[in-house]
């Protein structure tokens, strides 16, 4: 069994000042809230134990938008105070977590693949090592970014001014048990932060890190106004044109 985990926490501070009040998590994509998105795809997984955690004020609205959709999974609320770091889930998930693998997905990303089960069977059955999805992009310096060098190690950055690759490490991020102890080894970085891409340099030095390329998958982050944008135009897109619900929960 995999829990799941979605941190729709943070300040959203690049789509200010949409959420100055509101949390980017609830924002409107297309015609759905946010987490809508990235709450199905752990759905479609399988996972029935869901933590989601958000800021303190927020816990409320969530539940209210949530809970009544009766969707046959055990969801349960944690708090973040601070935006931290991503890896901070894995402390405030902690007893959550316990001896179970699990999957974390940021609160603002959304993917879309028919064969979603099958391109992540082999990391939901792994239990023992990590698996991160991967995918091209035209902006890498926006995202962590994987790329190898000529004896073919791994190199992880997050954000890096010069990326050296176009691979952009996406928001779907497959872990083991032992992940909670593992953020206890992170400091945190120049932006004040703990590091997703340092959590995952542990499991590469390890030799624990399975790579997935997501070739013909949608994914969509919508940190900022644009992709906000052009994430609602696609979903609409593929409604209308393909009658393809994304994100659907029904
Ligand atoms: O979208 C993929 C990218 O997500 C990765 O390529 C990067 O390696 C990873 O660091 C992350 O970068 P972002 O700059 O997009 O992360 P952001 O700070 O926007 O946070 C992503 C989501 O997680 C967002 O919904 C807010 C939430 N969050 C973030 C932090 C840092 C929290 O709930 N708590 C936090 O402490």
């Amino acid at each position: 069994m995999r829990k799941g985990i979605i941190l729709a926490g943070g300040k959203g501070k690049r789509l200010h000042p949409i959420t100055k009040v509101i949390s980017k998590q609830l924002v409107p994509v297309y015609d759905k809230p946010l987490i809508f998105y990235p709450l199905s795809i752990l759905i479609n997984l399988g996972i029935k134990d869901i933590l989601v955690i958000c800021v303190p004020e927020d816990v409320k609205i969530f539940k209210k938008l949530i809970t009544p959709l009766k969707l046959n999974v055990k969801i349960r609320f944690a708090t973040q105070k601070k935006p931290n770091g991503l890896p901070e889930a894995f402390k405030i998930g902690k007893n959550f977590i316990s001896k179970y693998a699990n999957v974390l997905i940021l609160g603002d990303n959304i993917f879309y693949n028919k064969n979603l089960l099958e391109i992540t069977k082999n990391a939901f059955n792994d239990e023992e090592n990590a698996t991160i999805f991967v995918k091209q992009v035209m902006k890498p310096k926006e995202f962590g970014v994987i790329s190898f060098d000529k004896n073919k190690k791994i190199n992880i950055d997050e954000k890096p001014k010069k990326p050296k690759s176009n691979l952009a490490i996406t928001g779907l991020y497959f872990f083991p048990s032992d992940v909670s102890k593992k953020v206890k080894l992170l400091k945190p970085s120049k932006r004040g932060e703990t590091e997703i891409t340092d959590l995952i340099k542990i499991y590469a030095s390890e030799n624990r890190l399975n790579i997935v390329k997501l070739n013909k998958t949608i994914w969509l982050d919508t940190g900022t106004p644009d992709r906000l944008l052009f994430a609602s135009n696609k979903i609409r897109n593929f409604k209308i044109k393909k009658r393809i619900i994304i994100g659907n929960l029904d």
